[in-house]
């Protein structure tokens, strides 16, 4: 837009969340990469693209399909209209996202407890769109935090106050001093969200005793969990993964959100969350807090396109409703990646005896995200200068943290190149972190 095009509204009249770097983050990402598309993109967190099967999607369809009819006895037409008509707003495939749940991560819930949702992001939106009942509540969130998850705070007025991570994944004596600092300022902290597996942009897990005293913590504290899950499958080692929060939640404390993302396919935008909660109704009556999302949802989706869902639907009957079994190659290649990755930067970055290294990174156990710290703060006019004069990109940390302050890392992303663009991507990074680094001290 230039300076002289006519204006009709200014961004002040509209909701204050628009203008909020919470949102406009994704789109400043999008824009450069957009404007040097010959960069390589160690930024994207997107899966890789090279299973991405057309035909498949058509098969998917046919399988959930013949399911509709074969195993739940639909005739013909009613299986048609719940295919191609408007449907029911808490989704279709809720018994198949149930019994996936029991046989990937040994969890138990009732169907009636899940809401199927366009991706992951809606699932957020109306988790907090209904905890945010007035304006003293507060979420809480582990800090660094998808930048998704800050967005869609902003647009339900809910302040988000960070918790600190650290390496344990969540820092507990924190989390407590939080939430009695937010009372302590008549406010009221409803939940704490976090990702257990691999997080977004961390790459930290939490271990399984460490899960057990959160509860145990969000049952003192009286607050919810909204644990958020989408690459706990992508674990680079054999052994057993930990238990989510919600496989060791005995208590209804933790809200589950899921994604077909990254274990099926983006372009589905299927996502979910259990909420099973008791809620009790104006009417007097009890249910689940999946039903009162499914009211927010009439009124933002109305439903989860059917078709869509068929889609996810299909492949998860054609693999036993096993997520795992499913994304075999798709691990692999991840493993791969990120193993990659970091052996790249040990090589590029090699450790110098008695001199404290100036560049340092994660060696996460799975996902797709390695942060790299550097001994000078890392901006978006880096990232700028990075993508046009040297051919790389990455994602500031910044972006990452919800207020002002500088960063000194970067996010390094492994799902969507190939190990030869890790080299390229990293050779470039190393000559930018080089060059840079001259710079200061020179
Ligand atoms: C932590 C986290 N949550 C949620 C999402 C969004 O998932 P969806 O694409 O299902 O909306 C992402 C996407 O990158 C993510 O990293």
């Amino acid at each position: 837009m230039s300076a002289a095009e006519p204006v009709d509204l200014t961004v002040a009249d509209l909701h204050p969340a628009l203008g909020d770097p919470a949102l406009t983050s994704m789109n400043f990402l999008n824009e450069v990469s957009e404007r040097y598309p010959a960069a390589v993109s160690l930024a994207a967190g997107r899966p890789y693209e090279e299973y991405f099967d057309l035909a498949a999607v058509h098969r998917h369809l046919d399988t959930f399909h013949r399911h509709l009819v074969d195993d739940l006895g639909h005739r013909p037409e009613q299986a048609r209209r719940l295919l191609l008509q408007y449907g029911r707003t808490k989704g279709i495939v809720h018994h198949l996202i149930a019994r996936n749940l029991a046989v990937d991560e040994g969890i138990t819930v009732d169907p009636e407890d899940v809401v199927v949702t366009v991706g992951c992001q809606e699932a957020m939106f109306l988790v907090l769109r209904a905890l945010r009942a007035g304006p003293m509540d507060v979420l809480l969130a582990v800090a660094p935090t998808y930048v998704g998850l800050t967005g869609a705070a902003r647009l339900v007025d809910l302040p988000v106050w960070p918790v600190a991570g650290g390496s344990s994944g969540v820092d507990l004596a924190d989390l407590a001093a939080q939430a009695r600092r937010a009372r302590a300022a008549g406010l009221r902290p409803r939940a704490c969200y976090l990702m257990p597996d691999f997080a977004n942009p961390s790459g930290v897990s939490i271990d399984t005793a460490h899960r057990r005293r959160l509860l145990d913590l969000a049952v003192e504290e009286d607050l919810l969990l909204l644990e958020d899950n989408p690459y706990g499958l992508f674990h680079l080692d054999d052994g057993p993964r930990p238990p989510t929060l919600k496989a060791l939640d005995t208590g209804r404390r933790v809200v589950y959100l899921g994604s077909f993302a990254k274990t099926v396919l983006p372009g589905a935008r299927v996502g979910y969350v259990v909420a099973d909660q008791r809620v009790a109704g104006a009417d007097g009556r009890v249910g689940p807090l999946a039903d009162q999302l499914a009211m927010i949802k009439s009124m933002v989706t109305v439903n989860t396109s059917p078709i869509a869902q068929a889609v996810i639907g299909g492949r998860l009957l054609e693999h036993g409703c096993s997520l795992v079994a499913a994304n075999i190659r798709e691990r692999a290649a991840y493993t791969r990646n990120l193993r990659h990755l970091v052996a790249g930067l040990t090589r590029r970055f090699p450790a110098v005896p008695d001199r404290p290294a100036a560049v340092r990174w994660t060696v996460p156990a799975g996902g797709f995200f390695v942060v790299v710290t550097v001994p000078f703060p890392v901006d978006d006019a880096l990232l700028d200068r990075s993508a046009r004069d040297y051919g790389v990109l990455w994602t500031p940390m910044a972006h990452f943290y919800d207020d002002t302050a500088p960063v000194r890392a970067l996010r390094l992303s492994v799902s969507a190149v190939t190990p030869e663009q890790i080299d390229v991507g990293l050779d470039r990074l190393a000559e930018l972190i080089t060059d840079e680094l001259a710079r200061r001290a020179g």
